[in-house]
């Protein structure tokens, strides 16, 4: 036996139509942490270092292949059954003498290690097949396990094809197989389909296997693995399980989560250590948070970097395209977009501030707007390093304020302001001595004629 394991392929099934999900969406590009359901199934195919990924698409589902790029596609042009399925990668893995493992569209929890339990067991007993097998708690219409006595796999029964006796087995197929690839081919071509959904089955090879004197084995899998999304209510079940993991692993890499169930990941969210996340934060897709950053509670994030020892929040919002540097604060009510903070700088109170530069040590006030938009196009503003900008501004970008200056509480800015200078745009405040007396001996004056 080869102590080095033999090259590998694999195949991922997706030409069926998810009718159940009642979507234009096929079904494989619904999102699990931010990702399509599918890039899940490629990327844990990847992690074994495969030759080759195939996804089996159906004819119209062209977005399925750019979803899977630079992977490749192959079309199934009926949906006949998964084992005609497999047929339809033929052409791009005929030549190919190593390892074919077969799987899933739609099962997006499945990691790298379940599949390696496939290419372990046949790497140990050299059996032409390998099956996934795994017990399950409801084995409803999943395929049946049939062992025979010396532990080889006899058959796979389809529930629709079973008797009463075989159905009562609860060691199920959890739709993965790994094959001989210089076998595969003359399995699927003695492949029938007089059986009760008149189709191909993939599962029958392992019948066909048999027959020749091949041997097969089942490597046992957690059912959670292969849990299939079907419809929308199994999405939010996948979903569920998958922040489960992405939460558990942001732990066991140095994050305190207050409360992780509150803290929503996405699949290519990239954590440090000693990460700080209180309760009710979402962490869309692109993030990076550094280490030694805080995010305070009820936080929104997506494509942004919050880079080392910085603060976050409580209710901030940063929206893509946002930088925030070492140490820098962004406080309650605030949002953020397409903004490049500098390290140290505080941007802590009610404030909106897009296509903009902010530079290091500068101090944004409360209530600062940058006005970015004209109604046809965005323009960038440029806040100096060490800048200070009084609370309640409006910036009106394009528009550049220089390092060390100064803008004065309630301006309007719409010209730029040299270095270390004081721009003040707003009303000159006028005081008049006593005004406010002679204005109340009046009213009082006009009260007491009209009593009269
Ligand atoms: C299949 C297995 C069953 C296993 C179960 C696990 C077969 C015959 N049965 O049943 O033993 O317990 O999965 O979930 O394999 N597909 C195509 N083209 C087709 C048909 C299917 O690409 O013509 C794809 C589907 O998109 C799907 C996958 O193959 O991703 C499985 O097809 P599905 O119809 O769900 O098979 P099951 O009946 O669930
Ligand atoms: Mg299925």
């Amino acid at each position: 036996m080869n102590s080095k394991s033999s090259a590998l392929a694999c195949v991922i099934l997706a030409a069926g139509q998810g009718r159940r999900m009642k979507s234009d969406l096929p079904k494989v590009l619904h999102a699990i942490a931010g990702l399509p359901m599918i890039r899940h199934v490629v990327n844990a195919c990847a992690g074994l270092l495969p030759e080759q990924i195939v996804t089996v698409i159906a004819p119209d589902h062209q977005k399925i292949a750019e979803a899977v790029t630079p992977s490749l596609t192959a079309i199934q042009i009926k949906p006949l059954g998964t084992g005609d399925a497999v047929k339809a990668a033929r052409h791009l893995l005929k030549d190919f003498t190593g390892d074919i493992l077969v799987l899933f569209g739609d099962t997006p929890l499945l990691e790298p290690a379940t599949l390696q339990a496939l290419r372990d067991k046949r790497q140990a007993t050299n059996a032409t097949i390998v099956v996934a097998g795994f017990q399950a708690v409801d084995p409803a219409a999943y395929g049946r396990l049939m062992m025979a006595k010396d532990g080889q796999l006899d058959a796979i029964i389809e529930a629709k094809d079973a008797t009463p006796e075989q159905l009562a087995v609860t060691l199920c197929n959890g739709g993965i197989m790994l094959f001989d690839g210089t076998k595969l081919w003359s399995l699927l071509d003695a492949l029938q389909n007089n059986n009760a959904k008149q189709e191909f089955y993939l599962t029958d090879c392992v019948r066909l296997a048999r027959a020749k004197g091949w041997p097969v084995g089942v490597a046992m899998i957690p059912e959670m693995q292969v849990l299939g999304v079907n419809n929308r209510a199994e999405l939010a079940e996948a979903e569920k399980l998958m922040q489960q993991r992405l939460r558990r692993q942001a732990m066991l890499d140095g994050a305190t989560l207050i409360d992780p169930d509150t803290v929503y990941l996405a699949a290519d969210t990239r954590m440090g250590r000693d990460v700080t996340i209180g309760p009710n934060v979402v962490i869309g897709n692109g993030v990076e948070i550094q280490d030694k950053v805080t995010i305070k509670a009820f936080c929104h994030l997506e494509q942004v970097r919050v880079e080392t020892g910085a603060i976050i929040g409580p209710f901030a919002r940063l929206r893509p395209g946002t930088v925030v540097g070492r140490e820098a604060h962004i406080g309650n009510f605030v949002e953020l977009k397409n903004t490049q903070v500098e390290e140290r700088a505080k941007i802590n109170h009610l404030s909106y501030i897009g296509d903009s530069h902010v530079g290091a040590g500068a101090n944004i006030g409360a209530g600062t707007i940058t006005c970015n938009y004209d109604g046809f196009r965005k323009s960038r503003t440029e806040i100096g390093a060490e800048a200070f900008i009084g609370s309640n501004t409006s910036l009106v970008a394009p528009v550049k304020i220089g390092a060390g200056s100064y803008v004065g509480a309630g301006s309007v800015i719409t010209m730029d302001v040299p270095a270390n200078t004081l721009a003040v745009a707003r009303g000159r405040q006028q005081n008049i001595a006593d005004w406010a007396k002679r204005y109340r001996e009046q009213q009082l004056q006009v009260e007491a004629e009209k009593a009269k």
